[in-house]
């Protein structure tokens, strides 16, 4: 099964908006080779003016979160609704940062993935374990229980929309990057979990993205690992040369 593979940045809470406009600009000129998909995982706010600075590629953009009720008085959200309407086509949910400074449960990531997915988004579905869990060995478990608890639910045309993305927390914004056999051991588990929950032909065709200091120098080895379908790229995604690097890669 040949996959496409999924280079996707996550600027998180960074750039100004004239600064985000230039990012954009400059990777709208990228050479984007045909086997790879490309996602901009851009704050809200920026979103009509990266969709301006893109439009005419064919480059995707993804939120960063959305709120789990589809309307309603949640002063300060934004719904999967909205994004909808605004043509963004993808929606992050689950990053550890909004697990851990947000208290986002797989509960309520279950039921973010339902909203997101009832109205045509697809979901970027983040996790990983922290540092104490993979030094107990406990990190394929730790895993498993959050596919479980937050993606096992949907039925296997539902799963079709989502892209699952490992990002093991110690290595997010620390420069310590997993191997390429701890990532493909782990990409490798969580492909066995679908499949035995959905069978191989599902298993196959989902995407699972690595995240976790991903750069120009050790996305290619990284990316060429049999379940690693691309990454989710949050520092090096700022930079428009390291980002166009990582494409290529
Ligand atoms: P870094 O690439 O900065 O380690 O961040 C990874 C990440 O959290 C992407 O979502």
């Amino acid at each position: 099964m040949i996959r496409k593979k999924i280079a996707a940045g996550n600027w998180k809470m960074n750039n100004t908006q004239a600064e985000a406009i230039q990012l954009a600009r400059q990777l709208a000129t990228t050479q984007i080779p045909e086997d790879t998909l490309v996602i901009l995982g851009v704050p809200f706010v920026y979103i009509k003016d990266v969709q301006s600075a893109i439009s005419g590629t064919n480059i995707e953009i993804a939120a960063q979160n959305c709120h789990q009720e589809l309307s309603g008085a949640f002063t300060g959200e934004i719904s999967a609704s909205m994004l909808a309407s605004m043509d963004v086509k993808y929606v992050i949910l689950g990053h550890s940062e909004r697990r851990e400074y947000f208290e986002e449960s797989n509960e309520l990531l279950a039921k973010k993935t339902n909203t997101a997915l009832s109205q045509g988004l697809k979901v970027i579905f983040c996790c990983g374990e922290a540092l104490p869990v993979r030094e107990a060995g406990s990190h394929v478990a730790h895993v498993k229980t959050q596919l479980e608890e937050g993606l096992f639910h949907l039925s296997a045309d539902d799963l079709k929309n989502v892209v699952i993305a490992y990002e093991p927390i110690w290595a997010i914004g620390t420069g310590v990057t997993a191997s390429s056999d701890q990532a493909q051991e782990m990409h490798r588990e969580i492909r066995a979990l679908l499949s035995n929950k959905y069978g191989t032909d599902t298993a196959d065709q989902m995407h699972i993205l690595y995240g976790g200091s991903v750069k120009p120098g050790n996305a290619s080895e990284l990316f060429s690992q049999l379940d690693v379908d691309g990454g989710l790229v949050g520092g090096a995604s700022l930079k428009a040369e390291d980002f166009k690097a990582i494409i290529l890669a």
